[in-house]
């Protein structure tokens, strides 16, 4: 469908795009997963700065295996990082992601905020989720995918009911639709931004800037890991990017990833 107004578009965007970051953009109009896409020319040796995005998506993946329904109208995207950071920083990336997502959506006048670990609320709702995957080899990091998924202009009838009741889009929120050209800039600018900090190594400015955009500290919230269910109230975050959480037993438990859910706001 290489024809196609958006892929068109994009290909425009991207021959006149003089921004930081990127390196290439690949664009389809439909495609199963951008994540997918991206995954195979990692591994085929894509650079760093390689972008895949989709008008559509048939197989839009979000964390814990869910599904990412992705209608017309929402960006979806896909970043290619090969950090040179030591394996135990990329968590942090995380927060880089969350950040740039939150600080575009922000730019277009809407209170956004981030829901541990890197779910993009406004007034309570979804607007963006956001999805890393990564590949280590011999205890260092070889690429991290950063997939990203915005209701910019979609239309929340389009998105199936259980999800539709607690998401929004810029769009529902505005009442008038988006400049998709602009959302991408803006985002990539910000993405460059927080990525460099990330590559110098300023973790205490990721962590500053990301307790600053938080929903998730002082409230007190259940987290969903692999193995457990934790309780307590989210009281910080240390510089390696784990959450703390305080039991009502007074203990402190780190957390590195979960599914988070509030309990209440106290
Ligand atoms: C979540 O909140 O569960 C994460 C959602 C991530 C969705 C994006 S859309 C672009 C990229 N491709 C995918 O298949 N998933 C991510």
């Amino acid at each position: 469908m290489s024809g196609s107004v958006f892929v068109k578009k994009i290909t425009e965007f991207s021959n006149t795009y003089h921004g930081p970051f990127v390196t290439k953009i690949y664009a389809f109009d439909e495609i199963s997963s951008t994540n997918a896409k991206l995954r195979s020319l990692a591994i085929q040796g894509a650079d760093e700065g390689t972008v895949v995005i989709a008008q559509t998506q048939r197989k839009g993946r979000g964390r814990f295996d869910r599904v990412w329904q992705s209608p017309k109208g929402g960006v979806y995207l896909s970043l290619l990082l090969r950090p040179k950071a030591p394996l135990e920083k990329t968590s942090l990336l995380t927060y880089v992601a969350a950040l740039a997502v939150t600080h575009t959506i922000r730019s277009f006048n809407l209170p956004a905020r981030i829901k541990w670990p890197n779910d993009v609320l406004v007034h309570q709702k979804k607007i963006a989720g956001i999805l890393l995957e990564s590949e280590t080899r011999d205890a260092h990091v070889s690429y991290v995918i950063v997939g990203i998924g915005v209701n910019l202009n979609t239309n929340l009838a389009h998105l199936k009911a259980d999800v539709r009741t607690n998401a929004t889009s810029v769009q529902q929120e505005h009442g008038f639709p988006i400049d998709y050209d602009e959302f991408l800039t803006t985002f990539l600018h910000q993405f460059d931004h927080f990525y460099r900090l990330f590559s110098l190594g300023r973790s205490d400015q990721i962590i500053d800037a990301w307790k600053q955009q938080s929903d998730t500290l002082g409230k007190r919230i259940k987290i969903q890991t692999m193995n457990d269910m934790i309780q307590g109230t989210a009281v910080d975050v240390d510089e390696s990017g784990f959450l703390l959480l305080k039991t009502a037993e007074g203990t402190t438990v780190r957390v590195t990833s979960g599914d988070c859910t509030v309990i209440d706001e106290s």
